[in-house]
């Protein structure tokens, strides 16, 4: 293979020496990306690992109670029913914007193969959350149209997406190379903008609203299907935190406090988009939940996103109102949380929360 291939689909090369774990690097690899081994970073080859572990699928959760909830009338107040179709409506184009990125920008540029590995896991996963949506919309006999348009029609969603949107653009141009500094640091505003933003701030209010009527009882099949989706969930945000810090120890030149600056920004950004789409989706408020409380969070969860990736937080210290997703927020606990639950899906059993 031509050692400066970066796909790894061009030429052979048959004079080549063989590849040794120090020729191997995140961005602008010059080694082999179809030689798998000798791994470098354990940490992706475990993630991989760990997402096969947690093999799910949507239509292994019976709907029968949420069927019958949604379709009695005095199931649910209007107010929830709007909730759950915006939150819906939000996740099911979004699984498909995450993976459309993962394959058409991040992998490219992404030059290590056992990272390649997960993204190709990830990817598969992305696939199985947007087969939840369809098979939400189908049981619950809700109007496709209207789910599947949100992200155009309703402005607050559309603002989220067409803010990600700006950060892969540029990165699925097929003229696109990594390799310089300000295109090293396009790729990771993009990560940041996907892996950090998306599915590890917009995400969570998501969760945290349909996993507070599971903890009423209400709409039990989708809040089992939204656990599984953030088990997965959880490990494609801290595999994009460990890519973007691997990165910046690679390459600190791209971490400049310029730069520093402007992730916090986007950062602090994509947090005001998100209460804004919080008071869409909860205009009334409701038992336990409303547009304050998701705001209060997603401050929360955003100073939190700032330590992971080495920024100092945006906002004053904040308190999180929902202590409860609280043990969800970082891996190692995360994989307690659900260790039992792991088990119980393996042998058929279904999901339960606290
Ligand atoms: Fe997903
Ligand atoms: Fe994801």
């Amino acid at each position: 293979m031509n050692r400066t291939d970066p796909t790894g689909l061009g030429h052979i090369d048959r004079h080549a020496a063989r590849v040794s774990v120090d020729d191997k690097a995140m961005i602008n690899a010059r080694a082999d990306v179809n030689q798998l081994l000798p791994l470098k970073y354990k940490w992706a080859w475990e993630k991989y690992l760990a997402g096969c572990n947690n093999h799910w699928m949507p239509t292994e959760v019976s709907m029968q109670a949420d069927i019958a909830l949604w379709k009695s009338p005095e199931g649910l107040t209007a107010d929830e029913r709007l909730m759950i179709k915006r939150n819906l409506g939000f996740f099911a184009t979004s699984e498909s914007l995450v993976a459309n990125n993962i394959v058409l920008a991040v992998y490219r540029h992404l030059t290590n193969p056992e990272c390649r590995q997960y993204l190709l896991r990830q990817a598969f996963e992305e696939a199985v959350h947007t087969h939840t949506f369809e098979y939400v919309c189908e049981s619950l006999g809700l109007d496709e149209g209207e789910l599947f348009n949100m992200y155009r029609e309703v402005p607050s969603i559309t603002d989220k997406a067409a803010w990600a949107l700006e950060y892969t653009r540029h990165l699925e141009d097929p003229s696109f190379r990594t390799g310089t500094p300000e295109r090293d640091q396009a790729f990771l505003r993009d990560l940041v903008a996907f892996y950090v933003v998306f599915e590890g701030m917009w995400f969570y209010t998501g969760f945290a609203q349909i996993l507070s009527l599971g903890r009423r009882n209400k709409m039990v099949g989708i809040a089992e299907q939204y656990q599984y989706i953030l088990r997965d969930e959880s490990i494609h945000l801290n595999f994009g935190i460990d890519t973007i810090n691997q990165i910046k120890i690679e390459n600190p030149h791209l971490w400049t406090p310029a730069f520093q600056e402007e992730i916090r920004r986007m950062l602090a950004e994509a947090c005001e988009l998100e209460i804004a789409y919080g008071r869409d989706t909860l205009p009334h408020g409701m038992l336990g939940l409303n547009a304050g409380l998701c705001e209060k969070y997603m401050r929360f969860v955003t100073n939190r996103r700032c330590v992971q990736i080495g920024l100092t937080p945006v906002f004053a210290v904040t308190e999180n109102p929902f202590p409860w997703m609280s043990e969800m927020m970082d891996l190692k606990k995360e994989k307690n949380f659900f260790e039992t639950r792991v088990i119980e899906y393996q042998s058929g059993g279904a999901l339960t929360w606290d």
